[in-house]
């Protein structure tokens, strides 16, 4: 088979078929286009579960005592939740809606990390019930509730805290997350973390057994982790004092994947090495013996796997400036460009044994100037009807979809080994209108 540009972006069973077609899973994306219509994002199994045991591997093979948690805000469907129980990995839930796909999926309670900087009532509610395994408690105001729900509901949560270690990961600021000016977590510099401590400490229906320090999401460099890893055990063992004593550790998620041809993140195992490494040596100096590393993926497991499949309609050439060559989908399957300025490779799935003949921007076909969601690739020439597919889609897509426009959402099938299956139907227009009253 012939290789093309950026097949690293693209899943691992990516092929050319001697059609000229992209393959993937064994499936020709041609006839995956014709059955189900598109738009439409396939994921390949092999690429989730390989990525899910590189996690594993990598980590568990450097410091065994790790759990994977993948970061279902990534993607969340009930397919995808059976996997990742074969797999073996637990589940990061930052909503009530994301905790019922998991339970939904056979998660096991215990395997689940119920996130988010401002859960409410009902949530903590249903996750106390239910017996998820760790809140991750994220300010004073979730404390105080979640001791009083604990305690209605008669039981002793356990909770971890999340503090911001004030660390940059140099990505964008939309996906940052451990710095001092974020929504999220308890700043270790202002005192408002020590502080968090002494007070969940003093909940009798909590127990504190451990620190969470997720610092944002792409991150490309694995010093950013090191840094946060260092803070936050320089951190806890001064809040020894307290009375804290570190059981469970967790960096978060937010490795990187390569979107473009010219992006190389490092791998799962250097990712590994990094944060490992400075984990061993910090817990070792600083007296911790070996607590439980918890690691969050998200993007790096759905990611590199799914590849998002449009039918190209409209055309529009504007001499000496640019041609916008129009898709059926956009900004309502793809936010990911508009809201910060994502790129994306693109091909086109039916011509791939042709050369690049021209260079075009993608545009969706929503009604905003800023649904574009390739600027400037070089294409082979297509006409309407032709399928231009875009790679590393598999992650942070279809779960930030809307219905803008009262578009329904894409179809989503799962291919195998030359078997393709329906993991999630394509809206229809009685869908859109389901829940409204008249
Ligand atoms: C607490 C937490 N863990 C894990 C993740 C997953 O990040 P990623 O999908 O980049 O791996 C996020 C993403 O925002 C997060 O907030």
């Amino acid at each position: 088979m012939p290789d093309f540009p950026a097949k690293h972006v693209f899943p691992q069973t990516a092929a050319v078929t001697p059609s000229g077609h992209l393959a993937l899973g064994g499936c020709d994306v041609a006839d995956l286009a014709a059955e189900y219509g598109t738009p439409l994002y396939i994921f390949d199994e092999q690429t989730l579960r390989e990525r899910c045991q590189a996690f594993l591997r990598e980590f568990q093979g450097r410091y065994p005592n790790t759990s994977v948690i993948y970061a279902s805000k990534a993607f969340t469907n009930l397919a995808l939740t059976r996997l990742l129980v074969e797999e073996g990995l637990g589940m990061d839930v930052s909503s009530g809606g994301e905790m019922a796909a998991a339970k939904a999926g056979g998660m096991l309670p215990v395997k689940v990390y119920f996130h988010g900087n401002n859960k409410s009532r009902k949530e903590l509610g249903e996750g106390v019930a239910w017996g998820v395994g760790r809140f991750v408690i994220d300010n004073f105001h979730e404390l105080g509730l979640l001791n009083q729900v604990a305690q209605e509901v008669g039981r002793t949560q356990d909770i971890m805290l999340r503090v911001s270690p004030n660390v940059d990961p140099h990505t964008h600021a939309y996906i940052s997350t451990g710095t001092l000016d974020s929504k999220f977590g308890f700043p270790i510099g202002t005192g408002q973390a020590r502080e968090a401590i002494r007070q969940a400490l003093s909940c009798s229906y909590l127990r504190l057994v451990g620190l969470h320090c997720h610092i944002g999401s792409q991150v490309f460099e694995t010093q950013p982790y090191q840094a946060a890893i260092r803070a936050t055990l320089e951190f806890a063992a001064k809040m020894r004092e307290e009375g804290l004593e570190l059981r469970e550790f967790s960096p978060g998620g937010g490795f990187g994947i390569p979107y473009t041809r010219n992006e190389h993140p490092p791998s799962t195992a250097q990712y590994a090495d990094a944060i490992t490494s400075s984990f061993n040596q910090g817990c070792q100096e600083l007296g911790f013996g070996a607590p439980m590393l918890v690691i969050e993926p998200g993007r790096s497991i759905v990611g590199p796997a799914g590849v998002a499949v449009y039918t190209v309609g409209a055309r529009k050439a504007i001499p000496g400036i640019r041609t916008y060559v129009s898709v059926d989908g956009g900004m309502g399957d793809n936010i990911r460009p508009a809201l910060y300025q994502a790129s994306y490779e693109a091909v086109v799935a039916n011509r791939m044994d042709q050369p690049s003949a021209e260079r075009v921007t993608i545009a969706g076909k929503f009604c905003e100037s800023g649904d574009i969601l390739v600027r400037d690739v070089d294409l082979p020439a297509t006409e309407p009807g032709d399928l231009v597919a875009l790679p590393a889609t598999g992650a942070y897509c279809v779960p930030m979809s809307s219905n803008y426009n009262m578009a329904p959402r894409p179809a989503i099938v799962m291919v195998q080994n030359g078997v393709a299956r329906l993991i999630r139907r394509r809206e229809t227009y009685h869908d859109l209108m389901a829940e409204d009253v008249a």
